[in-house]
């Protein structure tokens, strides 16, 4: 084998991490210094978001989770919600077709029963329709947040003490993680916040107890490849330890 053909063997498997989350902040701040509408902001984010999904799925990764609609973002104005509502209604609509046809698994996590039926039965359909596709998984977090979520673990869990289905002693970690909105997938390993910003804001505090942060001064609109891949780099410089003493390095 040649040496190219030996370095390709690394790539992409080996220099990507298995899961990136990210949280796609500053929209409003991109239009604002622009003097365009926050709208115009949230719309240029959609186009960021297509870019970001063909990228991740180029370079390997695996799971893809976007902090799309938060718990907290009904407190913005009544026009803004709508217009992420009719955003994301756009985005499964025109994009649903080639999402699967590029081999995108979509996933959402959050809290259903607040959105309006319209905007249920459109995730359910992007579910449904790309089940068993297995390039890209893109978890869209959508009316999430992440003490909600694992209220809601705790609820269910409680439900099964109450009914004496189990004994208290079975509320550990793992019982939790079991159940919370998609407890099959595996934490992030890197979770990127765009805008320069440095915080979670609600966003997996459980499954980020070991995840890598890179926090980029980008807005979320200027988003692209060479972004992603800068975050990718970043995150390969760190060394997990996981709390113990091994170095377990980006991948
Ligand atoms: C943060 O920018 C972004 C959001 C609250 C929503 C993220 C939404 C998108 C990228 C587009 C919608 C995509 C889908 C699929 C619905 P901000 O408004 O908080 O920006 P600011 O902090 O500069 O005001």
């Amino acid at each position: 084998m040649s040496i190219p053909e030996a370095l390709n063997v690394r790539t992409p498997e080996f220099a990507v991490p298995r899961h990136v989350a990210i949280i796609m902040d500053g929209n409003g701040r991109w239009a604002s210094t622009r003097g365009l509408p926050r709208s115009e902001g949230h719309r240029r984010g959609v186009e960021a978001l297509r870019r970001t999904v063909r990228a991740a799925g180029d370079l390997g990764i695996g799971i893809l989770t976007i902090f799309s609609f938060s718990a907290e973002n009904w407190a913005r104005p009544a026009n803004e919600v709508r217009e992420l509502m009719g955003l994301l209604r756009r985005f499964i609509r025109n994009d649903l077709a080639e999402l699967n046809q590029s081999g995108v698994h979509v996933r959402v996590i959050g809290e259903r029963e607040d959105l309006s039926s319209d905007i249920r039965s459109l995730l359910e359909e992007a579910e449904e329709l790309t089940l068993n596709n297995t390039k890209l998984t893109l978890v869209v977090a959508f009316n999430y947040g992440a003490r909600q979520e694992i209220a809601r673990a705790a609820q269910r869990l409680a439900i099964e003490v109450a009914a004496g289905r189990l004994p208290a002693s079975a509320i550990t970690a793992e019982a939790i993680t079991a159940h919370l909105d998609a407890p099959d997938l595996p934490d992030p390993d890197l979770i990127i916040r765009t805008s320069g910003e440095q915080r979670l804001s609600n966003f997996l505090l459980w499954q980020a107890a070991y995840s890598e942060l890179v926090f980029v001064p980008t807005y979320w609109p200027d988003f692209d490849r060479s972004t992603l891949e800068g975050a990718i780099a970043e995150y390969r410089r760190r060394e997990r330890r996981f709390g113990g003493l091994i170095a377990q390095t980006g991948s």
